[in-house]
């Protein structure tokens, strides 16, 4: 009776871990390798200035860059919103320190609250250092405006 609550209870914390792994969106390990989509700078005044004032390049992993030529994004796909502080020097914007990436993961079941993506911020880069607290509402929130294509501003260009 013992050892089968035991192993009981152990089948219970197991499969609370393996759930709670499952929600959380993994780093992008190597993401600077990845497909370069385009950059921006969002300057002081800009609506998007608290958090993301700074130069952003966005990446994406080959299965991203198969949605955003498709517009049908398989599970798998990651697109990442890497941002950098930037100095003026000698009329000239110069890459500064890294503030914070932002993850997008798919997977349409496990992400299916936030439109089938996991939402997560890594500030300065940092994998220890996750940032979403509310299990991607509000990054999801804004993203909403672009229901069209699948919740991703991004467009490709030549
Ligand atoms: C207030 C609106 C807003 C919020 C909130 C927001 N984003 Fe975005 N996000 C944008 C815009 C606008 C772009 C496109 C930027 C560009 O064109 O360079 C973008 C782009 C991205 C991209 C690149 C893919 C794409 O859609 O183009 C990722 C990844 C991303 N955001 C992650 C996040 C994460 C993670 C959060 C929450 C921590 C978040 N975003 C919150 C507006 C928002």
């Amino acid at each position: 009776m013992k050892i089968r609550s035991l192993f009981l209870l152990g089948l219970v914390l197991l499969t609370g871990s393996v759930t709670a792994a499952g929600t959380s969106v993994e780093y992008p390990e190597g993401f600077r390798t990845w497909y370069h989509v385009k950059s921006m700078v969002i300057q002081p005044g800009h609506p998007l200035e608290d958090p993301f004032g700074g130069i952003h390049h966005i990446y994406a992993n080959y299965k991203a860059l198969q949605g955003l030529k498709s517009g049908d994004y398989p599970d798998g796909a990651v697109l990442v919103f890497d941002l950098l502080d930037y100095q003026s020097s000698n009329n000239a914007l110069v890459e500064g320190k890294r503030k914070l990436i932002g993850v997008m993961e798919r997977d349409a079941e496990r992400f299916a609250a936030t439109g089938g993506w996991g939402f997560e911020g890594f500030g300065g880069g940092d994998p220890s250092k996750r940032l979403v607290t509310d299990g991607g509402q509000g990054c999801y929130g804004c993203h909403t405006s672009q229901k069209d294509s699948q919740f991703v501003f991004s467009k490709l260009r030549d």
